[in-house]
């Protein structure tokens, strides 16, 4: 009816789609997930679920990060960072696998479980099974009150708002920011991160939402792009480091939204494999903001050049080296290279965004897929 039309349209605040307008809402998803938390002029970060249990993630021997799809990649993600800060080891597991694997659980593992809904089935059953044999479940979720929330011993909501594009955008970049802040308070309570470092980190922390805001302004260029490359039949992503995760995550997105075959790769593992698919007509989109391996992936650039693939990389401003290789290129402010990631991701939701668009399909609910998978 009318009516139900005229509400839709008022839920979706101006925005043909709720996923444009949840792409649209993660500079304010990032300053909330980081409101009452992180004080940069202090130079302290507060969280009660956190606070309450550092002695214990201090002491963990282990963490295990378990989640499903687009949480899976943030866990990903938090495996490089938390390695890299807090000198722990870390796995990340696919709760599916998990769940059925017999896994080696000794009480004192840590497992962070991530989950945007809070009730995905198999993280649920994934949990409960290694609550049973004495890990200590600590949940990242963003819908509070949910079955993996109770679950959990402790936790950090993510605070990014109700999601209802089935396809996941600023949960995604909620969750990693919770990740983020866990990781360097982890890492400068057990000394394993300096000082300056950790200053310098809330520092840039707090600057990511007003750098969202600019990299959201790439829209029309990305919607452009899209139009180009809109009936290319296959689509590889390459990343390395932390950028590898949001590789993986660029290459989900478009075949959730666009219906198009992506791959997502870690840039170096491509003459393994992927490189066979190159030819004239299919685009390869590095993940290439400026990094350690920022000379490593521009030669994996030109070596895709060199087969008469497009190339199209989201870079740090101002990147001629890249702007040089590539045909296409989409520039994020830059930031510390271990917090990029929240930048470079959202081109790539813009990417699957205009692409499922220029093709006419149903962004919000894609065929096939539903928001939150109850079922086995
Ligand atoms: C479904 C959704 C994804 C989501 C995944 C995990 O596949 O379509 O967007 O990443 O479930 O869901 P969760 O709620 O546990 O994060």
């Amino acid at each position: 009816t009318k009516l139900d039309m005229d509400l839709a349209a008022i839920e979706k605040g101006g925005y043909k789609h709720f996923m444009l307008k949840e792409i649209f809402e993660q500079p304010t998803a990032v300053f909330d997930c980081l409101r009452g938390r992180l004080d940069a002029k202090a130079g302290t970060i507060r969280m009660g679920g956190i606070d309450r249990q550092l002695d214990l993630l201090k002491e963990a021997k282990r963490i295990i990060l378990v989640g499903c799809g687009t949480s899976w990649h943030a866990g990903l993600l938090a495996e490089y960072v938390f390695e890299e800060l807090c000198r722990v080891p870390v796995e990340v597991e696919y709760a599916s696998e998990f769940r059925y694997r017999n896994p080696v659980i000794h009480p004192g593992d840590v497992i962070i479980a991530i989950s945007q809904s809070g009730e995905t089935a198999d993280t649920l059953v994934a949990l409960e099974n290694a609550k049973n044999q004495g890990a200590f479940i600590f949940g990242v979720v963003n819908v509070v009150g949910s079955s993996i929330a109770r679950l959990s011993q402790a936790g950090a909501y993510t605070h990014a708002g109700p999601e209802i594009g089935v396809a996941s955008t600023k949960a995604f970049t909620a969750q990693l920011t919770v990740l983020y802040l866990i990781a360097i308070k982890l890492g400068y309570a057990k000394g394993t991160l300096s000082r300056d470092r950790y200053l310098h980190l809330i520092n840039e922390l707090a600057l990511i939402p007003d750098k969202i805001t600019e990299v959201l302004k790439t829209a029309p260029e990305v919607a452009c792009l899209a139009g180009k490359y809109k009936n290319a039949r296959d689509f590889l992503f390459l990343g390395r480091g932390y950028n590898f995760p949001i590789a993986l995550e660029g290459a989900l997105k478009l075949k959730e939204i666009s219906y198009i075959h992506a791959e997502g790769y870690p840039a170096a593992e491509m003459k393994h494999g992927p490189i066979a698919l190159v030819e004239e007509s299919l685009p390869v989109v590095f993940v290439a903001t400026k990094d350690a391996y920022h000379e490593k992936l521009a030669s994996n650039a030109q070596e895709i050049k060199a087969r008469k693939g497009n190339v199209l990389a989201i870079i740090t401003e101002r990147d001629t080296l890249f702007e040089e290789i590539a045909d296409d290129t989409i520039a994020v402010p830059a930031s510390d290279e271990i917090l990029a990631p929240l930048l470079s991701v959202v081109p790539l939701q813009l990417l699957a965004y205009y692409t499922g668009l220029a093709k006419g399909l149903d962004v919000d609910k894609p065929r096939n897929l539903a928001k939150s998978v109850t079922v086995e």
